[in-house]
């Protein structure tokens, strides 16, 4: 169920070119197990002249120790708010929203491809798979290594791939150009730029790889009432990213 809550912010780091780390704990004792990976909450951002809540993904969660993790790259007045916090401040989070990966379908060998901040939500996906044994492939890419985001956290869940377009760090080239494609994979789950995400589905198509993407489409109210998120698709014709997404088979995608 839905929920408002304060949450304080512990600790705010950059952990890549122009994206941060935001570790917040909830004011109050909430069921952070039942978050599902690819699942996005709604910030309410500190600088009041900024009326809409920014969507941002879950990135990670140790309910053990009680905190969740944002990752947030400032490129507009909100999100450079939210930003501007500092440990001890609070922000008012709604959560959990959207669908999620459904970890059912990620089979014995996933493949999760993660570029930018849409890396994010990988890494708690790739926890939960490796907390019920399933080792996935990760794939991250980024224009410079210093565009590679957490990549000690994703080795803890893991085989960690990367791509880098100058080839300071991994493979040279596109995430659609590394080697581990060459492997077999029981799934694809794909969270990026939408020219990556359409790459790797027309990859999963030809090589009959169920593949799922995370759409990171602009969002206004996060609840299915303003209509700015919608995609189209082909079963379905216009589809709320907010609230029949994030998350989507790409095969049904209208890209
Ligand atoms: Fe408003 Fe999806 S963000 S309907």
């Amino acid at each position: 169920k839905k929920s408002s809550i304060d949450f304080f912010v512990s600790e705010i780091i950059e952990v890549g070119v122009n994206t941060y780390q935001l570790r917040l704990f909830p004011s109050l004792e909430i069921p952070l197990n039942e978050i599902i990976p690819g699942q996005f909450v709604e910030v309410l951002v500190p600088d009041k002249s900024v009326f809409l809540r920014r969507p941002i993904s879950v990135c990670d969660i140790d309910p053990d120790n009680g905190w969740f993790d944002l990752l947030i790259a400032p490129v507009g007045p909100g999100t450079r708010s939210i930003c501007g916090v500092s440990a001890g401040d609070c922000l008012n989070i709604i959560l959990p929203l959207g669908n999620g990966f459904d970890q059912e379908c990620a089979g014995v060998r996933p493949l999760l491809v993660g570029g930018g901040v849409g890396t994010a939500p990988m890494l708690y996906f790739a926890r939960k798979l490796s907390e019920n044994r399933i080792q996935a492939d990760i794939l991250l890419g980024g224009r410079t290594q210093n565009h590679i985001l957490l990549k000690k956290r994703f080795e803890a869940f893991g085989h960690l791939c990367i791509t880098t377009d100058d080839g300071s760090l991994g493979e040279k080239g596109l995430v659609t150009a590394h080697s581990v494609w060459d492997d077999e994979h029981s799934a694809c789950f794909v969270c990026g730029p939408t020219p990556m995400m359409k790459a790797v589905s027309a990859i999963c198509e030809e090589k009959k790889l169920p593949c799922y993407v995370s759409l990171e489409n602009k969002m206004a109210c996060g609840i299915g009432a303003c209509l700015c998120c919608v995609q189209d698709t082909k079963e379905h014709g216009n589809v709320c990213v907010c609230t029949d997404g994030p998350v989507f088979l790409s095969s049904e995608i209208k890209w």
